[in-house]
């Protein structure tokens, strides 16, 4: 059906009379889903266009996670109904967002500038959706076949923002239920690629020359494909033409010690691990549904620290859960100083409705989280910067991202760390550059090429 689709369109299209743009938010999830409707598209024949407002076609790949990501989303919607009083293009919104019947329902009914609303288990029919907006038909389609992998599998190489690294999705969905989120209500039950799937990816991204994997899930650690999660990385760690493996996110209800074995002994596994805390708090970690308590994760985390020596443990932590106590802010605290993590996203708590959490009427003022935030991260950030600080007059292998200036560099080490650098020669994005740290700051490293 969706050869169909393809074959149809591309017979309308001739490459540059036709371009998309594609904007996204959210996570590495959307970032790659994007990455692979840019592909399908590419491979019928549109362009990609510059910008938005030189564009055909127009794809908001959007996210929900926040009160504020679906604010922001519908600001730039308000710009791009006023764009349409200018010019002729198609609108499609789709992601986690449209995934939601009741927004769905909203952009059909009062957004009526919205030519194709779809959702997050359906972005490999865009081609069909394009196709029926062409031929003047308002389409909204968030149907999810819980039986399908959303997999755009035949396109060998997509249109990839990184040229050296790539996302690769070993599993959709979550099952975990925590009670302030709306990510399994619009991604829907846990499913596992097969091994043989993401392998055959990953060999196809190596031989386009990507050197460093993402890969992504929910919950990476409970993937449950034909193999383990620890087994899973031998296997990846196998792949000729990948040098660094990362992944995320684990959960620490399921960090297996294979799984730390595994960290510990293959060499292409990046020193780096994602946690999520939520909170410091084990009362409010039940209430969370996050089935592990402070003294688990402190455990978790000094395991990590002893068997992996020099890992980094970045997190996530939300503030101001409904009836949050100080004592149980002050938990959080506790985490933070013990398990002093190099880096970590924060959050206010956003009420998500449809979520257990949005029944409780115990709310935070917004005052006393925006209070707990600031001081959170005033924990939070002089660690950090200590982390940073220890690298001083030390050598890495950094992996060169992006050229940001004349001789100015910027990549990653191998725990993840920015680092900026200075070098008369001449490096492209994947290469490795031998760099000693002269200056540490809060969220990067500066030095000098060796
Ligand atoms: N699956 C991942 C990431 C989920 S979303 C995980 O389990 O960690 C990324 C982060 O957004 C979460 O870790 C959480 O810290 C935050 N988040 C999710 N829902 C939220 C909400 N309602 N309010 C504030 N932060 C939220
Ligand atoms: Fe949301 Fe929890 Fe699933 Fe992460 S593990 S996506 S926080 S429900
Ligand atoms: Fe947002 Fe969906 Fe990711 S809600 S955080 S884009 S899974």
């Amino acid at each position: 059906m969706n050869t169909d689709y393809r074959y149809l369109l591309a017979s309308q299209v001739t490459p540059k009379s036709q371009s998309f743009f594609i904007r996204t938010y959210g996570c590495q999830m959307n970032e790659r889903d994007s990455e692979k409707m840019a592909g399908l598209l590419t491979q019928i024949g549109f362009s990609n266009a510059m910008s938005q407002d030189d564009a055909d076609i127009i794809i908001y790949n959007t996210c929900c996670v926040r009160e504020s990501a679906e604010d922001k989303i519908f600001g730039h919607l308000s710009y791009l109904k006023h764009l349409k009083t200018e010019k002729n293009f198609i609108l499609a919104v789709g992601g986690c967002m449209t995934q939601q019947k009741n927004i769905a329902e909203l952009l059909e009914d009062k957004h009526k500038y919205v030519d194709i609303i779809f959702g997050t288990a359906n972005r490999h029919r865009l081609p069909e959706f394009i196709w029926r907006a062409m031929n003047s038909e308002r389409v909204t389609d968030i149907s999810e076949d819980e039986t399908i992998f959303p997999e755009i599998t035949d396109i060998p190489v997509t249109t990839r923002v990184f040229s050296h690294k790539a996302g690769v999705n070993i599993m959709y969905g979550c099952d975990n239920f925590c009670s302030y989120c709306i990510v399994p209500y619009v991604r829907g039950r846990e499913k596992s690629r097969p091994v043989s799937d993401i392998t055959e990816e990953i060999g196809a991204l190596a031989a386009d020359g990507v050197k460093e994997i993402m890969l992504l899930g929910q919950n990476v650690n409970s993937y449950a494909g034909d193999a383990t999660f620890p087994k899973l990385l031998q296997f990846v760690n196998e792949i000729p033409g990948i040098e660094r493996i990362r992944f995320m996110t684990s959960h620490p209800k399921d960090f297996s010690d294979d799984l730390i074995a595994a960290m510990r002994d293959l060499p292409k596994i990046c020193k780096h691990v994602h946690l999520p805390l939520q909170s410091g708090s084990s009362r409010v970690l039940e209430d969370m549904n996050r089935h592990y308590t402070k003294e688990d994760y402190i455990s978790l985390a000094l395991h990590l620290q002893e068997a992996v020596p020099e890992i980094a443990i970045t997190t996530d932590i939300i503030v101001g859960y409904p009836g949050e106590t100080e004592e149980d802010f002050q938990d959080t605290l506790d985490v933070v100083r013990r398990v002093q993590f190099s880096s970590a996203f924060t959050f206010i708590y956003s009420k998500r409705s449809g979520t257990p959490a949005a029944e409780r009427t115990d709310l935070i003022p917004r005052k006393t989280a925006n209070e707990r935030f600031d001081r959170l991260t005033a924990e939070l950030y002089p660690i950090m910067t200590k982390k940073n600080e220890a690298k001083l007059g030390r050598i890495f292998d950094v992996m060169v991202e992006e050229v940001t200036d004349a001789h100015k560099y910027k990549g990653r080490t191998n725990d993840h760390t920015l680092v900026h650098f200075t070098a008369e020669k001449e490096f492209s994005s994947g290469e490795i550059a031998s760099v000693r740290i002269d200056t540490a700051k809060t969220f990067y490293v500066s030095g000098t090429v060796l």
